[in-house]
């Protein structure tokens, strides 16, 4: 397979979003493997959107967040829930937007150079999987839009997976 980036110059986060869906729809298309195909959204969350320091998943595995696929600096491993943007949005089970991680009370820090950060659990039906994490060098990054464009990501993602060949909580 060989995978060509549309170029994406000038469009807005409405068809930006929209090219990003389609792309997904694309990789995923027969293969319910977690790991494979969060690798592959990882990359392509990283490759399509501008300004991008860090795009991957974290995912509940003992009780814990663990780090799974990703693009960008090698990250902590394991955080709690509750702890951080991450663990804050598992817990909260919805989207969180941050402008300014240095206000975000308990933000952890895994690249030095990020400025502000969007979470977006990834549920599978009632189950909580994991979360979607990207970070950006630029503060204020991400907006009510990018959360709507992420989620739709993260629901195609855990529709398209079989999570019980993952070894994540909940999951027999
Ligand atoms: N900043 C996150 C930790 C994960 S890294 O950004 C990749 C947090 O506060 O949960």
């Amino acid at each position: 397979m060989s995978f060509s980036i549309p170029d994406t110059t000038g469009l807005g986060k409405d068809s930006l979003y929209a090219t990003l869906a389609a792309q997904a729809d694309g990789l995923l298309a027969g293969e319910r493997d977690p790991w494979a195909n969060a690798a592959n959204v990882a990359a392509l969350v990283y490759a399509l959107l501008p300004d991008l320091n860090w795009a991957g998943f974290y995912f509940l595995r003992g009780g814990e967040l663990v780090v799974g696929p990703f693009q960008g600096l090698p990250a902590c491993v394991r955080i709690a829930p509750g702890r951080g943007v991450c663990g804050s949005a598992a817990v909260a089970r919805r989207t969180l937007v941050v402008e300014d991680v240095h206000a975000f009370p308990g933000h952890i820090a895994c690249d030095a150079a990020s400025r502000s950060e969007i979470v977006v659990p990834l549920l599978d039906g009632e189950r909580l999987v994991g979360v979607l994490d990207l970070d950006s060098p630029q503060p204020a990054r991400f907006d009510a839009a990018d959360a709507a464009g992420l989620e739709r990501i993260a629901a195609r993602l855990a529709a398209g997976c079989d999570w019980r060949l993952a070894g994540i909580d909940g999951y027999a």
